[in-house]
Order: C-alpha cells, then sequence, then structure tokens
C-alpha cells in the first residue's frame, strides 16, 4: 500500500483484518512511526481497534518509503493524493513520481491497483509509459466516507474494478471475497468515470436541495416535508438530501472541479456540476446573508459562538469546510468568532485557531454571544439545553444550518431561530 493516508490506511487496515498480508508505505516518518506503535493517526470510527488487532496478528506492517523490498509482492496499491492544481485540474505529479522510483522493483506479474482518483485516461496513460514492466493494471476506485469509511469497506454498495485484462480484474476482486457487494468489472476508463461522475452527482444532489430549501424559507413551504415527499420516490432516494451550509471536504470540491476541468479538455462543458458548484458558492452566500440582515448595523464587533468547524461530523478535517467559510466571512466582516468543535478544540495546534477563539466547550463559545451558528451536524449540539444557556448570552439568536436542533425547544426558551429550508 502505497500511501497511508485517509484512503491508503484505511484500504491497509480492512485489507489485512480480512486476512491479506499488507505492508503499508508512506514517507513521513511520524506517521509510519505512530502507526508502527498502533497509534491511529487519523479521526475514523472502528479503525483504532482495527489497526491494534491487525498488528498484534501480525499481518500488517508500517515502513518508510525507500525501505523495503518489493520482490514477492502480488498487489501494488496506489493510494496517494492527487490535489487540484490552479486550473481545477488533478495534479499528478505525486503518483507519476512515485510509479517512477517503483516500476522497476515490483514483479512482472504483481498487480498494480489505483486507488487514487485519477481523471480518465490516467491507466492508459500509465500503461503507455510503464507498458513493459506493469503488465496488469487495475483502476479501483473507493467510495469510502470520512467517519464511516471502515463501515463503507465492509459493506460498501458495489466494488467497482476497471482493467483491460480480465483475469487482473478477478485477480483483484478475490481479494474483496469476504465482502457481500456487486462487483463491477468494467474498463479502465469506465472506472475512472465512475469515481468522478458519482461524487459529482452527490454534489449536484447536495446543492440542488439546498436551492430548494431556499425557495422554502422564502414561500412557506417545509423542507423536511419536501425531501421527505421527493425522497419517497424510489427513483429518487432521501439519502444525500440534507439541506445544509453546503458541501465541502477533501474529495467533492477537488473532484468536482477536476471533472469540470476535464471535461474542457475533451472539449466540451460540463454545465450541470458547474452549476452545482457556484450553486454552493451561492448557497453559502445566502446563509452569510440571511445573517447580516439580523443586524442591521453591520457585524463589527458582534460576538459570534460556531458551534462546530469540521466539514461534517465523525472527522477532524476541516479542509474546504463550509463551516470554516461561513465562519471565516463572519469574521471578516467584523465579527469575533469563538467556535467549539469536539473534535478540534482539544487540539490547540490546529490552524483555525489562528482566526477563531478556541472554546473548550458549548457553554463557552456560545457565553456572551449575540449569534450562535451551528454549522457541523455533531449529535452533542442537539443535546444543548436552550433554557439553560439562554441568560448566559447577550442577544438570542441562533442559526442552526444542519437541522439539528428542536426549533420548538429553542424559541421556548426566547430565541429567534433560523434555520435552512424553514420559513
Ligand atoms: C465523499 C463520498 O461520499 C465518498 O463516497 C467518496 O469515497 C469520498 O467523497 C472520496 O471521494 O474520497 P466524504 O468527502 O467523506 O465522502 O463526505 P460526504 O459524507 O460525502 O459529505 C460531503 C459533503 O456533503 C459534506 O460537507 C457534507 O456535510 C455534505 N452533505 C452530505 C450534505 O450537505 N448533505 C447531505 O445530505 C450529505
Amino acid at each position: 500500500m502505497i500511501g497511508c493516508g485517509y484512503v491508503g490506511l484505511t484500504t491497509a487496515v480492512c485489507l489485512a483484518s480480512s486476512g491479506h498480508q499488507v505492508v503499508a508505505v508512506d514517507n513521513n516518518l511520524e506517521r509510519i512511526d505512530m502507526l508502527s506503535r498502533g497509534q491511529c493517526t487519523i479521526l475514523e470510527s472502528e479503525l483504532p481497534e482495527l489497526l491494534e488487532k491487525c498488528l498484534k496478528n501480525e499481518n500488517l506492517k508500517f515502513a518508510v518509503s525507500g525501505t523495503i523490498e518489493f520482490d514477492d509482492i502480488e498487489y501494488l496499491f496506489i493510494c496517494l493524493p492527487t490535489p487540484q492544481l490552479d486550473d481545477g485540474s488533478a495534479d499528478l505529479s505525486v503518483v507519476f513520481e512515485v510509479l517512477d522510483s517503483l516500476v522497476n522493483l515490483i514483479p512482472r506479474d504483481c498487480v498494480l491497483v489505483m486507488k487514487s482518483t485519477v481523471p480518465i485516461g490516467t491507466g492508459s496513460k500509465i500503461l503507455s509509459i510503464y507498458g513493459e514492466v506493469v503488465t496488469s493494471y487495475v483502476s479501483n476506485p473507493e467510495f469510502l466516507r470520512e467517519g464511516s469509511a471502515v463501515a463503507d469497506y465492509f459493506s460498501p454498495d458495489r466494488i467497482v474494478i476497471g482493467s483491460n485484462r480480465r483475469d487482473c480484474a478477478v485477480q483483484v476482486s478475490l481479494l474483496y471475497s469476504k465482502i457481500q457487494a456487486p462487483i463491477i468489472i468494467t474498463d479502465i476508463e469506465s472506472a475512472e468515470a465512475i469515481k468522478y461522475a458519482s461524487n459529482a452527482f452527490l454534489a449536484i444532489k447536495i446543492s440542488f436541495i439546498n436551492e430548494i430549501a431556499s425557495l422554502c424559507e422564502v414561500s412557506g413551504a417545509n423542507i423536511d416535508n419536501v425531501v421527505d415527499g421527493i425522497g419517497s420516490d424510489k427513483r429518487i432516494g432521501k439519502s444525500f438530501l440534507a439541506p445544509g451550509p453546503g458541501w465541502g471536504g477533501s474529495c467533492f470540491p477537488k473532484d468536482t472541479n477536476a471533472l469540470v476541468a476535464a471535461t474542457r479538455q475533451f472539449g466540451l462543458k460540463a454545465e450541470v456540476v458547474e452549476s452545482a458548484i457556484s450553486a454552493n458558492r451561492s448557497h453559502q452566500r445566502r446563509i452569510i446573508d440571511r445573517i447580516t440582515a439580523q443586524f442591521p448595523l453591520g457585524l463589527d464587533g458582534v460576538l459570534v459562538g460556531v458551534l462546530g468547524l469540521t466539514f461534517k461530523a465523525g472527522t477532524d478535517d476541516i479542509r474546504e469546510s463550509p463551516a470554516v467559510a461561513i465562519a471565516e466571512a463572519l469574521r471578516k466582516l467584523g465579527a469575533i468568532v469563538k467556535a467549539f468543535d469536539p473534535a478540534l478544540s482539544a487540539k490547540a495546534d490546529s490552524v483555525v485557531w489562528d482566526d477563531f477563539r478556541r472554546s473548550e466547550n458549548v457553554h463557552d463559545a456560545v457565553n456572551g454571544t449575540s449569534l450562535i451558528v451551528v454549522l457541523t451536524e455533531w449529535p452533542e449540539f442537539g443535546k444543548i439545553e436552550p433554557s439553560e444557556i439562554v441568560s448566559t448570552i447577550g442577544y438570542p439568536l441562533v442559526f442552526d444550518t444542519r437541522s439539528i436542533l428542536d426549533r420548538a425547544r429553542w424559541q421556548e426558551a426566547g430565541f429567534t431561530f433560523l434555520s435552512v429550508g424553514h420559513p
């Protein structure tokens, strides 16, 4: 396993816990040192326990890049970052640097398995460059969500395997033989496209429901009833229709931009995806506008309590977090932002505390504020007793962007209550 980030580490641990012998490699010495000692480097449910078990059973090892031999490996998994370049396209330089250094070290019959999200055509480019030594190549995109990656690994909706050699695809499918899920064997380009199209479709769904939520706010409809009504149509479904502060994270923004850039390179336009991206931005601006409308004298010097900064609950990831973007916009408008996030507030060294005042708990974050904004759906925020905090705050105004608070209870306690998708 080359790369021990979110995807590499989860895949390595899950493969090892299915009984395979796995060596996971990374060039980050500190990361490898921690993992070798059984310390999980990411916040991911169930992963620490599985990591410990695999290390104890000796079917998982960690090594620093350049320190292991590849002589008898059967599969080489590439789980490297493909970040966004300035033009939106995916930066494949790390992937190709690593392939340059490794392809001559692996056995001829070793299957190269691409887990990184790479643009359509990357597999065939790899085969055209390294075809003399890489004869078995498989695109095996991942569909793991941060926070539930282990559960997603063992209970996926499908496993996608793209290859121009059926025997290689079958060989890779054997790695997942303990998992009950349909296996889709296809060509490399289609597998690469499935990954981008899946993330883009989910992002489109969220942008769409947020747009409908805005319509509900001004027209008197209730988004919960609307989601129930449209989601009951099996062709639509209810998942990924939760309105919120917009989509973010390490994948949707990067992958939608890469899809737009790749489509442009083929001389076409990804108009629907482009609209979903710009609708996501407009949605966040609308949330800011609704907040500023509550403060006719402006936000300068207004104390704001932000609850949640991660891009969603269950993770400590703040990459492209809508919560951070909204909190940052409020700060730029002059507000003094205090924040509490269950996954971040204990980490005094997190970069978010350069911009926001760190609160140790909910009570500290809301104390003395004139506005509370809930930006991440951490379950504990739903347990806040509004009547217990109302006397400690400056002005009782709350904006629940995640529909996690009990509106009636907050209103009874005297709060003006704003939310996404409710009049
Ligand atoms: C996403 C995909 O869901 C995974 O299938 C994929 O493997 C992964 O990207 C990836 O490409 O690696 P993830 O980034 O962990 O997973 O996050 P999601 O759970 O998909 O949420 C993405 C964003 O959409 C978050 O900001 C979340 O709050 C938001 N969201 C999600 C909503 O606003 N409403 C919803 O109904 C669902």
